[in-house]
């Protein structure tokens, strides 16, 4: 579980929040949206390995229980294939709602099933 947080599902859901939305720095307002080809279809792959470790946790050896468990990571693969279009179709604002999603998702699970978690700043 822990290996796939951190090497599969994390660095994937960076790759999408870290292309979505717009960031204030010292010289203005900096949008985030991928500007090439190679930057969209990064997205687009980054988003697959999302829905696929949606999947993944859905497995019988993966799950901690069958029943919130099993519906949060539906949503997990729901949030991947929604950032997925959303980079297919090259929609900056699309992306940026599927970030929002699929943050949600992230933090209900992790909130439920994750003992011991740190508390971040701005979660409950
Ligand atoms: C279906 C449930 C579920 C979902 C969805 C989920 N996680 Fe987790 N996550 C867990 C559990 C359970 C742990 C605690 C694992 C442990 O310590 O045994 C965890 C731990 C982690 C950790 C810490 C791993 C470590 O090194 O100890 C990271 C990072 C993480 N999750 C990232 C994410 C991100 C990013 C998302 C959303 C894109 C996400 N998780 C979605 C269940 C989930």
């Amino acid at each position: 579980m822990r290996e796939t947080m951190r090497l599969v599902l994390d660095p994937a859901a960076d790759v999408i929040w870290s292309s979505a939305g717009a960031i204030v720095t010292e010289d203005g307002i900096e949008d985030l949206a991928p500007t090439t080809e190679e930057g969209w279809l990064r997205v687009a792959h980054a988003a697959a390995v999302v829905a696929e470790s949606g999947n993944l946790l859905m497995m019988p050896t993966q799950a901690v229980d069958r029943e919130d468990w099993t519906e949060i990571s539906r949503g997990l693969v729901r949030a991947g294939v929604r950032a997925r279009d959303a980079a297919e179709a090259r929609d900056a604002d699309a992306l940026f709602e599927a970030g929002g999603r699929l943050y949600n998702v992230c933090v209900s699970c992790h909130q439920q099933y994750w003992v011991n978690r740190p508390v971040r700043p701005g979660e409950a």
